[in-house]
């Protein structure tokens, strides 16, 4: 168990990397999140492309985390919006004894505060059989705009089914530049 009070909302650094891959190790074991061990999860946490990555800490360990990514172009074109307008929310998971506290919730909350001073609107998809990941986000307000069958296959063995939310605005005191 975590106590909200104890927690701390940073940038990732990459110090934090294997406190994060022991976290994803044991969200893997519970959640077959990723559904497959990746050979380097340390690369797999860190998309090539990657903006920002978040970490939240409770005390030295890494009990949530959150990297944010420029959508693909199939993303965009499932959330309605031009790709520069968007941010994408990727690798997000919490440590299964830190849940339910509100973590997941900062990160979202942190996505919707860095997209915004950017001008952008943050997106993900999530698989239809994440149950706790589809009440977080609707809970918090992201908005379903269409699903999809991807080409990769779920711990049960079916195609996958993608989910894509658009976050709600953000909060009238965010600083929010549209580019031009
Ligand atoms: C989804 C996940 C990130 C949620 O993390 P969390 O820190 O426990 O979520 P929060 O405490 O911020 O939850 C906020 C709200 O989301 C909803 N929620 C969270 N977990 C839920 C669950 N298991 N079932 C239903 N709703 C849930 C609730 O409304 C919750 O508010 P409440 O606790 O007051 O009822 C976590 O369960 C996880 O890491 N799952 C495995 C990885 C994963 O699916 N990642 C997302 C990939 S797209």
């Amino acid at each position: 168990m975590t106590d909200t009070n104890e927690l701390t909302l940073r940038p990732r650094a990459d110090a934090d990397l294997p406190r994060c891959v022991e976290a994803l190790a044991g969200v893997q074991a519970a959640d077959r999140y990723p559904v497959d061990w990746p050979a380097d999860p340390a690369g797999w946490l860190t998309p090539h492309d990657m903006t920002d990555a978040w970490v939240v800490m409770a005390g030295a360990d890494v009990v949530g985390h959150m990297a944010l990514t420029p959508p693909g172009i199939a993303l965009a074109a499932a959330a309605g919006l031009p790709q520069r307008r968007l941010l994408a929310v990727a690798r997000l998971f919490v440590g299964t004894r830190a849940r339910r506290r509100g973590v997941a919730a900062l990160l979202l909350d942190r996505a919707i505060e860095t997209a915004a001073a950017r001008g952008q609107t943050p997106v993900l998809e999530v698989e239809t059989a994440a149950r706790a990941a589809i009440g977080l986000y609707e809970r918090a307000g992201w908005r379903h705009v269409g699903t999809s069958i991807a080409d990769w296959t779920t711990a049960d063995g079916r195609l996958a089914r993608m989910r894509t939310y658009v976050a709600p605005a953000p909060p009238m005191n965010s600083s929010h530049s549209a580019p031009s």
